[in-house]
């Protein structure tokens, strides 16, 4: 019997985890959950004999892997896998996969929720402002970035993207205006939505040169990932320009600093939560749990990362 386990320190909604166990229960395979886990130990005991992983934003690391003789596959349930460790993964033979477009609405109804709140003053009844008739600009056109856009347009924004690795005219045929000029679109914009990966490209990419680049008043959302905010540059334009916002669903590591000193301008979850709906959870864990069956019954490795 293949040997699965799901090891989520965030687990996934009831339902998920039901649908997942009845996918691998109907294939024959052996299904166990390890959920909210403390620490790393706990993980490399739980994964000795496993076979495949589904994980969520659970680092896999070389010391995990080491402790992983049998395993052949890592699904991340989800889009980023900046958390687990690709070449250590492939020194080990183990394939890695992630799956794309599956928790993307989730993210991106978050992104726009998080505008609201922002824009209507944290729901504090002074006046506030409306999204229609602003501009946003959203930086990477995956499969988040599209959510955005098409909800933004709901809402009467004017929506446009830069994107270098997605074709102008498939960005253009979805109404979106191209900027090929990521200064010029900050410089345009009353909001940024980031929805780039974290990656050697990409860390520590929004700085402080970037970020005054910002139009009056305007807002960064971020809900992709906090390590490609540069956060002393972040801290000094809030220093620097009483108009400037960030709201976030990935706090930055200096967050007491910014709450205490700019609370009106800042809102940060206070966990991760783009991710968090039962229906993103049953898509990507679904996924998951089939692209694992694919790999062992077909060789399928239609979504590998590695
Ligand atoms: C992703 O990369 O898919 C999202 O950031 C969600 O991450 P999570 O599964 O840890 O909530």
């Amino acid at each position: 019997m293949t040997k699965v386990l799901v090891a989520t320190v965030k687990p996934f909604a009831g339902e998920a985890v039901k649908q997942i166990q009845d996918i691998f229960d109907q294939a024959g395979y052996e299904c166990r959950f390890l959920e909210k886990y403390d620490g790393q130990e706990a993980l490399k005991a739980a994964v000795v004999d496993a076979e495949a992983l589904i994980i969520r934003s659970d680092k896999i690391t070389e010391e995990i892997l080491s402790a992983a003789p049998q395993l052949k596959i890592v699904v991340r349930a989800g889009a980023g896998y900046d958390n687990v460790d690709l070449s250590a993964a492939t020194s080990h033979g183990v394939v890695v996969e992630n799956t794309p477009g599956q928790n993307s609405n989730a993210v991106a109804e978050l992104a726009l929720g998080m505008m609201v709140f922002q824009a209507r003053n944290h729901f504090n009844g002074k006046p506030g402002s409306e999204l229609k008739g602003k501009k946003l600009g959203i930086q990477a056109y995956g499969h988040v970035g599209k959510n955005v856009a098409r909800i933004a347009k709901g809402f009467g924004m004017e929506v446009c993207a830069f994107d270098p690795f997605v074709s102008k005219e498939s960005i253009e045929a979805d109404g979106v205006e191209v900027y090929e000029d990521l200064e010029k679109m900050y410089a345009d914009c009353d909001y940024i939505s980031l929805h780039i990966p974290a990656n050697q490209h990409t860390i520590k990419s929004i700085n402080y040169a970037l970020l005054s680049k910002m139009k009056k008043g305007a807002t960064l959302v971020n809900t992709a990932r906090k390590e490609v905010i540069d956060e002393e540059g972040l801290l000094k334009i809030f220093q620097d320009r009483d108009d400037f916002k960030y709201i976030s669903d990935i706090a930055p590591d200096n967050r007491e600093v910014i709450e205490k000193d700019f609370a009106d301008r800042c809102f940060f979850t206070p966990k991760k939560m783009g991710a968090q709906t039962a229906e993103a959870n049953i898509n990507a864990g679904i996924a998951a749990a089939k692209q694992i069956i694919a790999f062992f019954e077909k060789g399928d490795t239609t979504f590998k990362v590695n």
